[in-house]
């Protein structure tokens, strides 16, 4: 049988660059050789794309500035082309491929970008097309579809560049809330405000990431992840996972650097409630048209049974001990049939 041809993205002009890393990683790790040939395009901070030979285990070198010396690589938008186009000082080598995975995630790779392009490639790839990606990646757009879907969400205000609304905030949602950029991720940019000047402050660090930014009512209730899969008939995974941050919230330290931050998995929930949050989480993913995979995140309140959905990743933390993917080893299904489900979702036609 000849081997499907997969190139793994990674890295990313993006403030989860890292995060990328590690996740792919992951990926390279237990792919399957036998059944792909893989090829691998390292994308730098600044959005350089390289064409990566080197092991899994080299990735975590790539965060130096200076290990960015490989040959220059690209994927045109020529249909023609379906191929990797590595730049070499003898001239441009082909890589015909037949799958894209972007390990990307947050910005230039889960919002719809690198999406688009691929589109435009003709290229099938693991994933949410345009229109979820980009919905999905703007908090603001995302919350709009959630409220016309009828999926319960924390009460919000949507301020532009030059807007002030803080008597809104005020009189809407009260303290404490939360400020973040419509476009973010790993929570960067986001904070918690207790009063007036913490709010007016987070106003301003979060439209440092973006002109775009939105104020939410503070969720009580603990935080609760669900992993979906599919393309036009999604599923849930069977078990849920639960967060405890270390920090205050979920930071971009307590999500990666502070061990102290428990994930529990199966959550501790009421089986009526893990039903309810995982049809919410199939109705979320079909509303915003979501493709391949997508972490689904809510705030449960476990006495009243009270769910709100707070985001969908359409590209969530792919490595083997991230939520995304040890939801579905606990449900049954490993992580290297995970990559093989998703490439196989990515080659279906809609
Ligand atoms: N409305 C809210 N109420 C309580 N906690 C919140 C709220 N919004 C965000 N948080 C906390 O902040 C974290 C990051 O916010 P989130 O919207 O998930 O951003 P990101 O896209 O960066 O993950 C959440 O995991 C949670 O801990
Ligand atoms: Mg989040």
């Amino acid at each position: 049988m000849e081997k499907l041809r997969v190139c793994v993205m990674f890295g990313g002009a993006s403030s989860e660059h890292e995060v990328s890393l590690k996740s792919a990683a992951s990926v390279l790790s237990n792919i399957d050789t036998q059944r792909y040939e893989v090829y691998k395009i390292a994308i730098s901070k600044e959005g350089g794309w390289y064409f990566y030979d080197g092991e899994a285990e080299g990735l975590s070198l790539l965060n130096d500035a200076e290990n960015w010396t490989m040959d220059r690589a690209m994927i045109s938008p020529d249909r023609e082309e379906k191929a990797i186009l590595r730049l070499t000082e003898s001239g441009i080598q082909r890589y015909p491929i037949d799958v894209v995975f972007p390990v990307l995630h947050g910005k230039n790779g889960e919002d719809g970008t690198v999406q688009g392009l691929l589109e435009l490639a003709g290229i099938p790839y693991v994933g949410s097309k345009v229109i979820g990606s980009a919905v999905c990646m703007d908090k603001c757009m995302a919350k709009t579809v959630f409220r016309y879907a009828g999926i319960p969400q924390a009460n919000w205000v949507e301020l532009k560049r030059g807007e002030e609304k803080i008597q809104e905030i005020e009189e809407t949602l009260g303290y404490p809330c939360f400020v973040k950029p419509a476009n973010a991720g790993s929570s960067v940019g986001i904070t918690k405000a207790h009063n007036r000047e913490e709010l007016e402050a987070g106003i301003q660090v979060a439209f440092k990431e973006d002109y775009k930014i939105l104020v939410e009512e503070m969720m009580y209730g603990t935080e609760v992840e669900c992993s979906v899969m599919g393309n036009l008939n999604p599923v849930a995974a069977e078990v849920l996972g639960e967060i405890a941050p270390a920090a205050e919230f979920y930071d971009y330290d307590a999500k990666y650097n502070n061990a102290a931050s428990i994930l529990t998995i199966p959550a501790d929930v009421k089986p009526e409630h893990a039903e309810k949050l995982r049809n919410f989480a199939v109705k979320a993913y079909k509303a915003c048209e979501c493709r391949g995979l997508s972490r689904v995140d809510f705030f449960l309140n476990k006495e009243t049974g009270d769910m709100y959905l707070n985001e969908i990743n359409t590209l969530p933390g792919f490595t083997s001990i991230s939520m995304y993917a040890k939801l579905w080893g606990a449900s049954g299904l490993p992580y290297s049939e995970l990559v093989d489900r998703l490439l196989d979702l990515a080659m279906e036609v809609d």
